[in-house]
């Protein structure tokens, strides 16, 4: 497909525009649009319109926290409390928001996070995130439990992948992932370590969460692992990871998949400043601030509050990233001053996914992007480094 360049005359810079919608994407956004009567603005609207066309247990499995999802609200809430101070006439006519993460630069300090069976929401999955990740210049993190193989994912986005990673207590299951991650050209490895059990989704268990039958954990059929059935009383999720994810990890599980990986892990699920002193002393590249968008334990801090106590301990070592409740370019740039050197966005994904498959996600990271490169405007800020903890005014729990 085409993409197009324009060069901005004062710096000489040549931006690549994102590659047209494929004409499907086009009709299944236009048939949104119409269906809804109005354009997609910001990313917290989108939610509404996927839930008129998800099925239940698919937007319940999406939409929902642990327990009584006191975290998934507060990861938002405490963005909210966070107040900026913006700097006045400061020259914002050019403003540069490419990053550099583990030597790769790209558009945006806006990656998108993993999130599993990416098949409930769009025909395309994960093969459609993928494309539109790279149509924008940015990073998709592949879920272990994607609905497509980590090698169809590769096909469509080579540049433009991290593979997040479950540990199996089959460790010869998780060795040949991560080989395979590396033979298909994934540029990182992001080991999640905050999910031993499931969390306690109270809305799958109502749902008894199971893949319907044409979808399943297609990184796992060679091991005839890929099916994710219904369980009496229970999410078929739940008892998948029961029976599979080895809940005897310790520190030592890092050292062995650094042994393996042939590439730099980041370590996903932190939120501690020990935690994250442990893993870059372990030799970790980086660790990603994360309470698994609260789905796993309820009731813990959000991330953004943690971010400080992490930056602190990491002493400047290795790359810090942070997801969980990033909706709008205010809470990008919260992120930003206060440490994170980019953001990772989940659900909003899933929801533009699900209503407009690649056009979808390509329009949600380009909302987001536009909304992060205007707060920089009117915040005084011409590019990330200048993007300081003296822009924001803290609640007094941060302080
Ligand atoms: C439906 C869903 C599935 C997820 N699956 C995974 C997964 O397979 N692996 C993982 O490390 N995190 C997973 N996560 C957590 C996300 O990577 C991320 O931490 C979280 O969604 C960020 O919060 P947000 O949704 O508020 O942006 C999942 C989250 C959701 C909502």
């Amino acid at each position: 497909m085409p993409s197009s360049k324009i060069t901005n005359t004062k710096t000489k810079s040549t931006v690549t525009l994102p590659e047209s919608p494929s004409e499907g994407d086009r009709q299944s956004l236009k048939a949104v649009k119409a269906g809804s009567g109005d354009q997609h603005i910001n990313l917290i609207d989108w939610e509404e319109k996927a839930r008129a066309v998800l099925p239940t247990m698919a937007y319940d499995y999406y939409a929902s926290g642990a327990t009584d999802e006191i975290t998934l609200k507060r990861n938002r809430q405490v963005y909210s409390e966070i107040l900026l101070r913006p700097k006045m006439l400061c020259d914002v006519s050019y403003r540069d928001l490419s990053v550099k993460l583990l030597g790769q630069t790209i558009a945006m300090p806006i990656l998108v996070a993993p999130t599993a069976f990416q098949g409930l929401a769009h025909k395309d999955a994960e093969l459609a995130t993928a494309r539109a990740a790279r149509s924008v210049n940015t990073i998709m993190t592949v879920s272990t439990l994607a609905n497509s193989s980590l090698e169809e994912v590769a096909a469509e986005a080579p540049q433009h992948l991290w593979f997040q990673l479950y540990v199996y207590k089959d460790r010869e299951i998780t060795k040949e992932l991560v080989g395979r991650a590396a033979a298909a050209g994934y540029k990182a490895l992001v080991v999640t370590v905050d999910s031993p059990i499931l969390g306690k989704r109270e809305r799958d268990l109502r749902n008894g969460f199971h893949l319907p039958a044409h979808l399943s954990a297609k990184n796992l059929s060679g091991q005839g692992l890929d099916e994710i059935g219904s369980s009496e009383k229970n999410s078929g999720l739940a008892a998948y990871i029961a029976s599979l994810y080895d809940t005897a990890l310790t520190w030592e599980m890092l050292d062995w998949i650094m042994s393996i990986a042939r590439l730099p892990v980041l370590v996903k699920g932190i939120l501690r400043g020990e935690d994250a002193k442990e893993a870059m002393s372990r030799g970790a590249a980086g660790v990603i601030v994360s309470n698994h968008g609260g789905r796993q334990i309820d009731t813990t801090v959000s991330t953004i509050e943690v971010l400080p106590e992490i930056v602190a301990a990491m002493e400047g070592r290795g790359e810090i990233l942070i997801d969980g409740g990033i909706r709008r370019g205010t809470d990008v740039l919260k992120a930003l001053a206060l440490g994170a050197k980019a953001v990772l966005v989940g659900r909003p994904i899933l929801w533009a996914l699900a209503t407009g498959g690649e056009a979808g996600v390509k329009e949600c990271l380009t909302i987001l992007r536009q909304e992060l490169d205007l707060t920089m405007a009117l915040s005084g800020c011409a590019t990330l480094a200048e993007i300081t903890p003296d822009l924001l005014k803290l609640p007094l729990h941060m302080k």
